[in-house]
C-alpha cells in the first residue's frame, strides 16, 4: 500500500471497453521539432482513422499547455512533467479503448522511454516527425524561431534547448520530402501491415 491508497479493480475491463468499440487501443506518439509538422500530421492521421470508423483522441502540446499543463514552462524539469502527465492521460485513454495520437516535441529520450513504460510497450508507437532544423526555421509557422534567435524566447528547442532524435522510432516520417497525404499513407500502411487498426 502506498500513501494509504489501494488500487481499485473495476468490473468493466480495458479489454471489454476496447471490444465494444471493435478496435485495439494504441498510442501513436509523435515527436519532433517545433515546425516539423506534428500537429498537421496528427490531425490528418486522426481524420483517416475516424473515416475508418475508429474511436480516437488527439492530444496536442499547445492545447494541453493551455489547460492540464498550464502551470508548466519549458525548463527540462517542466518538459519532463509535461510528458509524464501526457503519458498518464494517454494510459487512461488507452484503458478507455481509444486510439490516441499525441503531438508533443517530447525532446528527451528518457521521457519518451518513460511514456513507453507507462502506456505499455505493445501499445506505444513512437513516430518521429523528422524535418531538418533549417527547414523548421524556414517554415516558422508561429514566428517563434525568429523570436528565439533574437533571444526573446529562452530555451527554445533546437536553438538553446536540445532535441534528442529517436534512435529507433517505430515509424520514421520525413516531412521535407513527403507531403501530408504521403506521410499519412505510410502510417496507415504500417498499422495495416500489423493489423493494428
Ligand atoms: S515539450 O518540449 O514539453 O514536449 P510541447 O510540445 O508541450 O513541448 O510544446 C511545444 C510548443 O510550445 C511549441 O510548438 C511552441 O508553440 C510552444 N513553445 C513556447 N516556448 C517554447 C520553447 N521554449 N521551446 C519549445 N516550444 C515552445
Amino acid at each position: 500500500m502506498i500513501n494509504n491508497l489501494v488500487f481499485q479493480k473495476h468490473s468493466v475491463s480495458a479489454h471489454a471497453r476496447a471490444t465494444l468499440k471493435g478496435q485495439k487501443p494504441l498510442v501513436l506518439w509523435l515527436t519532433g521539432l517545433s515546425g516539423a509538422g506534428k500537429t498537421t500530421v496528427a490531425n490528418a492521421i486522426e481524420l483517416a482513422l475516424v473515416e475508418r470508423g475508429r474511436h480516437t483522441y488527439l492530444i496536442d502540446g499547445d492545447n494541453v499547455r493551455m489547460g492540464l499543463c498550464r502551470d508548466l514552462g519549458f525548463t527540462d524539469a517542466d518538459r519532463e512533467e509535461n510528458i509524464r502527465r501526457v503519458a498518464e492521460v494517454s494510459r487512461l485513454f488507452v484503458d478507455a479503448g481509444l486510439i490516441v495520437i499525441t503531438s508533443f516535441i517530447s525532446p528527451f529520450e528518457r521521457d519518451r522511454a518513460l511514456a513507453r513504460e507507462v502506456i505499455g510497450a505493445e501499445m506505444f508507437k513512437e513516430v518521429f516527425i523528422d524535418a531538418p532544423l533549417s527547414e523548421c526555421e524556414r517554415r516558422d509557422p508561429k514566428g517563434l524561431y525568429v523570436k528565439a534567435r533574437k533571444g526573446l524566447i529562452k530555451k527554445f528547442t533546437g536553438i538553446d534547448s536540445i532535441y534528442e532524435p529517436p534512435r529507433a522510432p517505430d515509424i520514421h516520417l520525413n516531412t521535407l520530402d513527403d507531403d501530408v497525404s504521403t506521410v499519412v499513407s505510410k502510417v496507415m500502411e504500417y498499422l495495416d501491415a500489423r493489423a493494428l487498426v
